[in-house]
């Protein structure tokens, strides 16, 4: 594992973004893993910034985000695709075509869930997945649990997820209780992992999770098995 630690959000973005589009440079039809959050903002803004310089082209790119909540639809603004779009997606030159968010109004999950697994495989597998982390410990949605979950899955959001997440809606009340999330398969698949974390709320989940014991009480922590993984942590 290669932990890095910065002292502030803007290197840690910096960092992120040097490294994803060096991904893009080194194979410019590259699979990118992609999460949603707060963590990769900065990263994408200067994602975007590299591509209006013309320092990187996207267009042969593909994307595979991580998950979605079900129920919304990539219309409503706290859709994890709306904000792919948003954020990301409109501001770099990728073929819109070739990002995949899961959908999470498919009137059938589970098939869903199967086909984003079925997607992953037929695109050769992730290149580059880019990840945060949650305060319970969880990526993607992946919550803690007693054994790690290997398929993209459908998943009752922990409470404090809920939480977490209510600073994005109108009220607790309107955070869907369930999302799709690609599994620990996928993700350990991918061929690189890069967690970004910043803040000093999140100094003990990253503490347990690269350097405690592995366990799915702490999801992130399987990550320590992962043959080219690397964070980038700032406290500020
Ligand atoms: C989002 C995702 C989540 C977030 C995590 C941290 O696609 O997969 O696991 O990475 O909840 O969220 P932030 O960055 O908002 O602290």
């Amino acid at each position: 594992m290669n932990f890095i630690k910065v002292n502030t959000y803007d290197e840690l973005s910096c960092k992120a973004a040097a490294l994803i589009c060096s991904q893009v440079v080194m194979k410019p039809d590259c699979v990118l893993g992609l999460a949603t959050g707060s963590s990769p903002l900065g990263a994408y803004a200067k994602m975007a910034q590299k591509c209006k310089d013309g320092e990187v082209d996207f267009s042969r790119v593909k994307s595979i985000n991580l998950d979605e909540y079900v129920g919304l639809d990539g219309q409503h603004d706290q859709s994890y695709r709306y904000f792919m779009n948003n954020n990301l997606f409109k501001h770099i030159n990728i073929d819109i075509n070739n990002t995949h968010v899961p959908n999470g109004c498919a009137t059938d999950v589970d098939a869903e869930c199967k086909a984003y697994d079925a997607l992953i495989e037929s695109v050769g597998g992730i290149d580059l997945q880019l990840l945060g982390i949650g305060l319970d410990g969880h990526i993607g949605f992946n919550e803690p649990d007693s054994y790690f979950e290997k398929t993209t899955h459908k998943v009752e959001l922990d409470p404090s997820t809920i939480d977490a997440n209510a600073r994005f809606f109108a009220s607790r009340d309107d955070v869907p209780t369930t999302a799709i999330t690609m599994g620990m398969g996928g993700i350990m698949s991918a061929k690189k992992v890069l967690l970004i974390a910043n803040g000093k709320g999140k100094k003990d989940i990253v503490e347990k999770a690269f350097f405690g014991p592995i366990t799915p009480a702490v999801p992130a922590s399987i990550l320590q098995l992962h043959p080219d993984l690397t964070v980038i942590y700032s406290e500020n």
